[in-house]
């Protein structure tokens, strides 16, 4: 159980004082802190100063007259510690379904349950406090009618405290799309490269080199902006048909595998991150992470064998 211990927050701090009126507050808003206090076991906590966090209507404002001037930031989270090391630096953070190849090793997304996205989508959400949270609706749990992707949602909705939910498809999604926009459920759409699809696609490919399919996902892209959808991802797809969706639609594009062009990118954390030797073509690494665990665990190992590890600090000694 937590509770906010009013009255511990940064304000006041002695080193604003003497401060113009102007930089004082922005100290303040910059370095407010809030403590949360743990009643299990009576420890403050110290978060940082709750902001709003982004809001649909605020991610779709970003679009403005065909251009995006700052281009939105997304990421893929699945634990709320990634979340809160992801959160300042995005406006959105996706729960992806690929956490079924990421964190649980399946083969691909079809095996990943509604019950696995709601338990990442509330630990994404316990740890953010500013980007908006969207969560992935699993194959399976929405495809076969409105009724049940709505049921599907709501209960995403509910027991996460996401902000709206992802789905796969186009314009045979379009019914489905609709039908929870006008309900409150805001969606984000997913054209291209559909892994969900990945039997009938034959692999994960780039796609639309041929004009028939260069159409169909130009279509498709349409297709949901028109049911109401606030943000197509596109991934994996030549760049033209990208570059035309994203000068065409009115709704923020989010890219992956697609180009520069589009509204915003989005890439999985651990790929961007270096947690795998191989990735997809589109994937540029930032980081080493998988060197340095496997550093680390190498270390610790070896510590452990010669009894080098626990040391003199890291033991309770009766003084
Ligand atoms: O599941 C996922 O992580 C995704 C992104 C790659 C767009 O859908």
């Amino acid at each position: 159980m937590t509770a906010e211990a009013s009255g511990v927050t940064g304000h006041d701090k002695p080193e604003t004082r003497g401060l113009p009126p102007l930089c004082r507050a922005f100290y303040t808003a910059l370095m407010s802190t809030t403590f949360q206090l743990d009643t299990s076991t009576s420890r403050a906590h110290p978060t940082p100063q709750p902001m709003r966090r982004l809001t649909v209507p605020q991610i779709q404002r970003r679009k403005f007259g065909g251009k995006t001037e700052q281009p939105l930031v997304m990421l893929t989270a699945y634990t709320a510690r990634q979340a809160q090391l992801l959160d300042a630096h995005c406006d959105m953070l996706l729960v992806g379904d690929s956490l079924g190849q990421v964190v649980y090793g399946l083969p691909s997304t079809l095996q990943v349950t509604l019950d696995m996205m709601i338990a990442h989508g509330a630990a994404v959400v316990r740890g953010s406090y500013h980007s908006m949270v969207i969560v992935d609706m699993p194959f399976g749990s929405y495809e076969q009618s409105p009724a049940q992707a709505y049921a599907s949602a709501a209960r995403v909705m509910a027991e996460t405290g996401c902000a709206a939910v992802k789905l796969e498809g186009g314009a045979a999604m379009a019914e489905t799309i609709r039908f929870l926009a006008q309900r409150g459920i805001p969606v984000m759409a997913h054209v291209g490269l559909t892994p969900q699809a990945v039997n009938a696609l034959g692999g994960y490919g780039a796609r639309g080199r041929s004009q028939q399919e260069h159409e169909t996902i130009v279509a498709d892209g349409q297709a949901v902006q028109d049911a109401g959808a606030f943000a197509v991802v596109i991934e994996g797809v030549v760049e033209p048909i990208a570059v035309a969706l994203t000068r065409s639609l009115e709704i923020p594009t989010i890219g992956i595998g697609a180009s520069a062009q589009c509204d915003g990118q989005v890439l999985v954390t651990e790929d961007m991150l270096g947690m795998f030797e191989r990735v997809p073509r589109f994937v540029k690494r930032y980081g080493t992470i998988a060197e340095e665990i496997t550093a680390a665990a190498e270390l610790y190992a070896k510590e452990v064998r010669e009894r080098s590890f626990p040391g003199a600090d890291q033991i309770y000694s009766l003084d």
